[in-house]
């Protein structure tokens, strides 16, 4: 069959917010200490005790906000144990993650320089499950309160003359579970308590974030919004596809076609989850003044075997790639309710944009989605709409092909395309309507076997090409879009 897709190029449909290409830094297994902190006194190069290498790849994905400390360790995290002079700082178990020991080296001026590094604005999450109100409110004060306070002094004494800018606080994290094993009505309390102490200081204004629901944990957004929504500004929900279930993920590279087309089918199911959810909150917020915050998701495997089953540690085939692609065409399709996501995690542990060993560094297959992605920061959403053949898994349909559009300030128009059959090309006929154009180029990432990835030994494998498999046609362009691939067109007006 050939799929169809009509682009209008004048139906604009909203801002996509550069927010939902965030990403997300947890203290898990070696994604801050070796993936990120490598210390001022290493041999690997290093700005400020941030490794160069990882530095630099990230930058190129030009990453608007970052979250921190967690995930699950944000709700044992004490940030008094992270700041002053590093060898004298607090050494902590991570008991949720591996039991290893926390040197706290890596603490709030740590992720502020890593921030400023980055060009990203920091999204910190803070402590309901095991800290306390004064603990949330004095850490505010002390990064963003400009004057003569004890914490403000503090922070002067530990060498920030300045406050710094924080927009994005989280008011815990997965407080359902790991936050607190809590009820939605007395988490929903606690949050009103806790963000009331949450101040703006001077030309401070935080953005504040109640932790949200769980995959199809619908009575949770129902309560948050019904008992809270004056007293947020966004409402997080956490998704992650797990081929085989939460129990038995999964192995990241060694799996077969069935497990392909699960992922597939499960990495569309968000769309679902997400539909419903934003159903809940237009019922209590039909102007969407608060933002849904998809503040983690991604492919969860089972670890890469032979490493620490707390670390989290798992590699990124195309088949992650197409996971990325798919969920960022559904985010930016979703830009009046989703003004933030952040995949989880940055780096070396769930689906990861660079993997480290000791010195070495290596791009994944998401990487290059995120960085083809990186066109539609901030640009207009544009009407799409495709006519494609469902695929099907567990019983469930899926389309094969699915696709966002967006509009720079220039005229250019970028669209990115999916195929998730594995075998199967797909020939789209485009139709380019409200468009005056005088070229198009492509790039594609995909592979010619599902478990293609990169390897250190073998770092590209699966790298970005120049996608030239198009043609013009009467009123638009046949594109031929290769099994397992993601694809970016870009139309140049005239
Ligand atoms: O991303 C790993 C963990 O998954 C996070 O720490 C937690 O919030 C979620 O359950």
């Amino acid at each position: 069959m050939t799929h169809r897709a009509v682009i209008n190029a004048d139906v604009t449909k909203g801002i996509i917010d550069k927010n939902i290409y965030g990403q997300f830094a947890e203290h898990l297994g070696r994604c801050i200490y070796e993936g990120l902190w490598v210390g001022e006194d290493s041999a690997i190069e290093n700005t400020k005790g941030i490794r160069n290498d990882v530095l630099h790849a990230l930058k190129e994905l030009k990453i608007p906000v970052l979250r921190w400390p967690g995930g699950c360790f944000a709700d044992e995290y004490h940030w008094k144990d992270g700041v002053g002079p590093r060898e004298k700082r607090k050494r902590m178990v991570n008991t949720h993650w591996g039991g290893l020991v926390e040197n706290n080296h890596f603490g709030t001026h740590e992720f502020m320089a890593l921030c400023e590094m980055l060009g990203a604005e920091p999204y910190i999450n803070g402590n309901v499950g095991s800290g306390t109100v004064q603990e949330m409110s004095e850490w505010v004060e002390y990064m963003t309160f400009d004057g003569e306070s004890p914490m403000a002094n503090w922070r002067k004494e530990n060498g920030q003359a300045l406050p710094w800018r924080v927009k994005y606080f989280g008011v815990g994290n997965e407080n359902w579970g790991c936050g607190g094993n809590m009820r939605p009505e007395f988490y929903a309390d606690l949050y009103r308590q806790f963000q009331t102490y949450v101040r703006n200081y001077g030309e401070n204004k935080i953005y504040k974030i109640a932790g949200g629901a769980n995959v199809a944990d619908f009575n949770w957004t129902e309560v948050l919004m019904r008992e809270a929504a004056p007293f947020m500004d966004g409402l997080s929900f956490h998704y992650y596809v797990h081929p085989g279930g939460f129990w038995n993920k999964g192995d990241a590279v060694r799996f077969d076609e069935a497990e392909w087309d699960i992922s597939m089918q499960k990495a569309y199911h968000i769309e679902t989850l997400i539909d419903k959810h934003a159903t809940i909150m237009d019922k209590y917020d039909p102007e969407k003044r608060i933002a849904m915050i998809v503040d983690e998701w991604g492919a969860w495997y089972d670890v890469e075997p032979g490493t620490n089953p707390g670390f989290l540690y798992q590699q990124n085939t195309v088949r992650d790639a197409l996971i990325a692609g798919i969920s960022l065409n559904i985010f930016n399709n979703h830009n009046d309710r989703i003004k933030m996501a952040n995949i989880a995690q940055m780096v070396n542990v769930i689906q990861s944009m660079v993997l480290t060993e000791g010195d070495q560094m290596l791009l994944t297959p998401t990487y290059h989605v995120f960085k083809m992605y990186t066109v539609h920061q901030d640009s207009e959403r544009v009407s799409l709409d495709i006519d494609t053949t469902s695929l099907e898994a567990d019983g469930i349909n899926y389309p094969q092909v699915n696709g966002s559009a967006s509009k720079q300030e220039d005229g250019t128009v970028n669209i990115t395309l999916t195929n998730a059959s594995r075998t199967d090309e797909a020939t789209l006929d485009l139709h380019v309507r409200g468009l005056d154009y005088k070229n198009v180029i492509g790039e594609v990432i995909t592979s010619t076997d599902m478990h293609h990835h990169n390897t250190f030994d073998e770092p590209e494998k699966v790298t970005p090409t120049a996608f030239t498999d198009f043609k013009e046609i009467d009123g638009g362009i046949n594109v031929s879009l290769p099994p397992m691939s993601v694809v970016l067109l870009t139309i140049q007006a005239s």
